[in-house]
């Protein structure tokens, strides 16, 4: 089934339709605008139960019922505003059991728009059918150290493969009636490291991220503003911690300025859990709206009716400011169709269950990455094996990552499940747990194969405090020396990491095959299989750099820039996050952004450049070929390298396009991909805004991010770049 069909099989979200629950008031024409409409109710409601409107009525959240939503507002009956009911999160609705999304991370591992359209939409329509307005995803918080305990959750390191896949998935939620609420704005890039006293150094709740204009415009704030701008996302969440200075829900230039005034928001702004900070710099800011009436240790003051009220009355907000708060909160949900449609019923008897695992499984496969594959260790034939030995606890149940994004599945499908089913019965499968090395030793010995499934651990609240596989952990393993035990005992030794990030891979020279799976998901068990058994191409491409070392991470050795000093960090590495770090150091990480093997190989053609037809911009276009015997999935991904100047670095390259092709053997394709002005420029920062540089550009495409690409140049302006060059006016 294509996606749209999958997409489609969902069933149909009820339309705006005489079914609404707005009743006869003025408001409630819906000939006329959200923004009309809204002025109307406002204009309707009393000053008490405006002030009622800007918060939830349920003080539990994270913390609360795990059947329940996270967060409700009850409304106003008087006038019949309905009840508004919330839940997380990115990888599936965290309200009782529902269906486990693999991590945020395998998706954006698949490089491909219409899974992450697919994703949104299996969320969106399990958030609707439990009942819920609006769901709290997709978080687009950028991969800044893998440290974090988030990781799992983000798209990635770099921006612009976030901003795709956070569009698209918005785009299936939302087209499945609820409201998404892209998250957390903004530069919420650390949970805080655990400190031996107990204590949390940058912990996200204070922390004051200090980032500069330029490396904010590029690194930190495109996924947001694609999300506003080409998502249309009804809700931005703003996040615990400080930027510049200010906590980000009471933080003026970044709300009111760059969200409202410059990217032209029309949405209505939340706080993250107890994230308000006072009523009056709240609404001053452009919050509107905190789902918790809660008071939070850091001394936020919450937007409950009683502490709107004391703002009121002692000055600290206006009535203007409040009415303003509200009048965006309900345009939205005018705009949105709240009104005008039924209330959502919980009642999940109605989801799709196995629809929804196919999905899942369909998304993982996706995002299944083959870092390592020597001597053709994979694929695994059924025919040919004798026996396998599936190695390691972790490949015997449902891992995934904790906090918000905490999902219980309805049912799952583990690794060693996954891999006995596709072995079938004329395999021996062998396991263990891998506790006691001299049995994972003997188990691993003699078989055909040896699989050793490990993890990692991460959650909400704390980053990792390190980098390791038992980093964190609480069981008894010891991965990294199992790994190796496996590798001395069994010469097809291969790795299946289900981890929510990178990690460091010490034994990789010893192993034959590498296979990153991230959190799988409720069909995790069956994608590894397949991908294992050669029934689909490994689909995955690095969304985020793998280090060799924690010491090359761009946030190490300096603890300013990790995890702050005296409650501040500061993003001294400007632009140079991630894969931009390691190419403009020269740094030889441990398997690069955008890498990826396919079990066939892919030959690219000759790179086409010309300059777009009528404003500044470029396209670019090649044939790409499998050369290989099997069907694969190709990823080709252009790069783009900006001129430098004195005091303006550039990264070597940067990503502006990727594509996601599924080649016969002997068949090809062509792909073109459009960069427009925005794609070439650099944010000035002197002129606070994007200026394309005169000067070379250097255009690369590959399939793996690494290895054979087809290669150009552009010039800029009256720059001399070759006579190769293709020339754009400046
Ligand atoms: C997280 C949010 C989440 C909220 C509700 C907060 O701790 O930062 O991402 O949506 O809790 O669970």
């Amino acid at each position: 089934m294509c996606v749209a069909a999958a997409i489609a099989a969902l069933g149909a979200v009820p339309s705006a339709s005489a079914a609404g629950r707005c009743g006869s008031h003025p408001w409630c024409d819906t000939s006329l605008s959200p923004e009309r409409r809204a002025q109307l109710l406002v204009s309707a409601l009393t000053p008490a139960e405006r002030a009622s409107l800007l918060a939830g009525d349920v003080a539990t959240g994270v913390t609360g019922d795990p059947g329940g939503h996270t967060g409700a507002a009850y409304g106003v009956s008087r006038l019949d505003v309905p009840p508004l009911y919330l839940t997380d999160g990115p990888v599936g609705v965290r309200q009782g059991p529902s269906t486990a999304m693999p991590a945020s991370m395998a998706l954006a591992a698949s490089f491909d728009r219409s899974l992450a359209r697919l994703d949104g939409a299996v969320v969106g329509n399990e958030a609707r059918l439990k009942g819920n307005d609006v769901v709290y995803a997709p978080t687009v918080n950028i991969l800044r150290t893998p440290l974090w305990g988030r990781v799992f959750e983000s798209l990635g390191e770099d921006p612009f493969l976030t901003a795709r896949i956070g569009v698209e998935w918005i785009r299936g939620a939302q087209g499945q009636g609820v409201i998404a609420n892209v998250k957390h704005f903004a530069a919420n890039n650390q949970e805080g490291a655990k400190q031996a006293d107990g204590s949390i150094a940058g912990n996200r709740l204070s922390v004051d991220a200090r980032v500069g204009e330029r490396t904010l415009r590029e690194i930190y704030l495109p996924q947001f503003e694609a999300a506003v701008k080409e998502g249309h996302v009804g809700s931005v969440m703003c996040a615990y911690n400080r930027l510049n200075g200010a906590h980000a829900c009471a933080n003026r230039p970044l709300l009111d300025g760059v969200l409202r005034h410059d990217w032209g928001f029309r949405g209505f702004v939340l706080a993250d859990y107890a994230a308000s900070k006072t009523v009056g710099t709240g609404l001053a800011a452009g919050l509107d709206f905190e789902p918790w009436p809660f008071i939070d240790a850091d001394g936020g003051e919450n937007l409950t009716p009683a502490n709107v009220n004391a703002a009121l009355a002692a000055g600290r907000t206006t009535q203007a400011a409040v009415d303003h708060a509200v009048g965006n909160l309900m345009r939205t949900l005018f705009a949105y169709g709240y009104f005008d449609r039924a209330a959502y019923v919980d009642d999940d008897s109605r989801v799709d269950k196995a629809g929804h695992l196919a999905a899942a499984r369909r998304i993982e496969e996706g995002g299944i990455t083959l870092l390592k594959n020597h001597g053709r260790a994979l694929p695994l034939d059924a025919k040919r094996l004798r026996s396998l030995a599936i190695i390691g606890s972790d490949g015997d149940g449902y891992r995934n990552g904790g906090g918000s994004s905490d999902v219980r599945p309805y049912s799952f499908v583990s690794v060693r499940q996954g891999i006995t089913a596709r072995a079938g019965s004329g395999v021996e499968v062998r396991y263990a747990p891998g506790t006691d090395l001299a049995k994972a030793e003997q188990t691993a010995r003699g078989a055909d194969a040896a699989v050793v499934v490990v993890s990692d651990t991460a959650a909400e609240g704390t980053d990792k405090p390190c980098l390791g596989l038992d980093c964190g952990a609480t069981d008894s393993l010891s991965r990294d020396a199992l790994i190796a035990r496996v590798a001395k005992a069994n010469p097809r030794t291969i790795v299946v990491l289900q981890t929510g990030g990178p990690v460091l891979t010490p034994w990789r020279d010893k192993v034959e095959g590498i296979v990153e799976a991230w959190y799988p998901g409720a069909a995790g068990g069956s994608a590894v299989a397949r991908v294992l058994f050669g029934e689909v191409d490994p689909g995955g491409r690095l969304p985020a750099t793998f280090p060799n070392r924690a010491a090359d991470l761009p946030t190490a050795g300096d603890p300013r820039r990790y995890p702050g000093v005296n409650g501040t960090v500061t993003y001294s590495e400007g632009v140079l996050v991630g894969y931009r770090w390691y190419d403009a150091r020269r740094i030889r990480p441990a398997y690069p952004f955008g890498f990826g093997l396919s079990y066939t190989r892919f030959e690219h053609g000759r790179l086409h450049l010309r300059s777009a037809a009528r404003a500044l911009g470029l396209r670019v276009s090649l044939t790409v070929r499998n050369s290989g015997r099997r069907t694969g999935v190709a990823v080709p991904q252009l790069y783009l390298g900006l001129p430098g100047a004195p005091g303006r670095l550039q990264p070597p390259r940067q990503l502006k396009g990727f594509e996601k092709l599924t080649l016969r053997p002997g068949h090809r394709s062509r792909v073109s991909f459009a960069l427009d002005a925005r794609a070439l420029s650099y944010w000035d920062a002197a002129r606070h805004g994007w200026r394309v540089a005169p000067g070379c550009y250097s255009v690369r495409v590959s399939s793996a991010g690494h290895g054979p690409a087809a290669a150009g140049t552009v010039a800029v302006g009256r720059a001399r770049c070759g006579r190769a060059a293709v020339r754009l006016r400046g």
